[in-house]
């Protein structure tokens, strides 16, 4: 027996296929209750009703409205999304809010002064051209911060190292490490 697939047959299959393979990948969404979270970013505590599966970067741009973390691969592959979780660079495109409560999150946005002056890392980028687009920048200063704060005098290469899990496709590396160092030693002076 030959069975023929016709073209709408075909596509009501198709149709289904997606439907049920949808609702498998998002199961943890429609299944997870809401959660009262209280979250803290940047000083500012907020209680949210949140699915506690919802991923960190999520948040901070739709109920915060802070941009400065950028979601890249969403596969903790890029360090675009980096925050500070606790003074932890955390890839916030992977990290379910149902873990944060009562942690101290810091973005980029937040180090800026209140009076509107910028932090001594993101001076040292802005002076060195250290970003051309701009989408790795945030993720790349917070970790940078987190560097300086365990390590005040970093080498090239320990600079280098921190920096490996971040990827920045204009290519501005160079002038990225340069940042860094200089960075380093404004704070450094600032200090004294
Ligand atoms: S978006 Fe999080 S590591 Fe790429
Ligand atoms: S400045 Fe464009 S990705 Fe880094």
């Amino acid at each position: 027996m030959r069975i023929v697939l016709s073209y709408p047959n075909f596509q009501f299959i198709l149709y289904s296929y997606i439907v049920v393979t949808s609702a498998f990948n998002k199961a943890p969404s429609y299944i997870q209750a809401l959660m009262t979270v209280t979250l803290t970013i940047n000083n500012l505590t907020r209680e949210l009703d949140l699915d506690p599966g919802t991923r960190l970067i999520f948040v901070l741009r739709d109920e915060f409205a802070l941009n400065g973390a950028k979601l890249g691969c969403g596969l903790e592959q890029c360090g675009a999304c980096v925050v500070l979780v606790d003074g932890q660079p955390t890839y916030s495109c992977t990290k379910p809010i149902g873990e944060l409560a009562g942690k101290h999150i810091e973005t980029v946005e937040g180090l800026v002064d209140d009076d509107g002056h910028l932090h001594a890392i993101q001076d040292a980028f802005l002076e060195l051209n250290a970003a051309q687009c701009g989408y790795c920048t945030a993720g790349l200063i917070m970790r940078v911060k987190a560097l300086l704060s365990d390590n005040p005098k970093p080498s090239r290469a320990e600079i280098c190292a921190a920096l490996d899990g971040h990827l920045c496709r204009c290519g501005a590396h160079p002038r990225i490490i340069d940042a860094v160092a200089s960075a380093a030693a404004k704070l450094r002076v600032r200090e004294r």
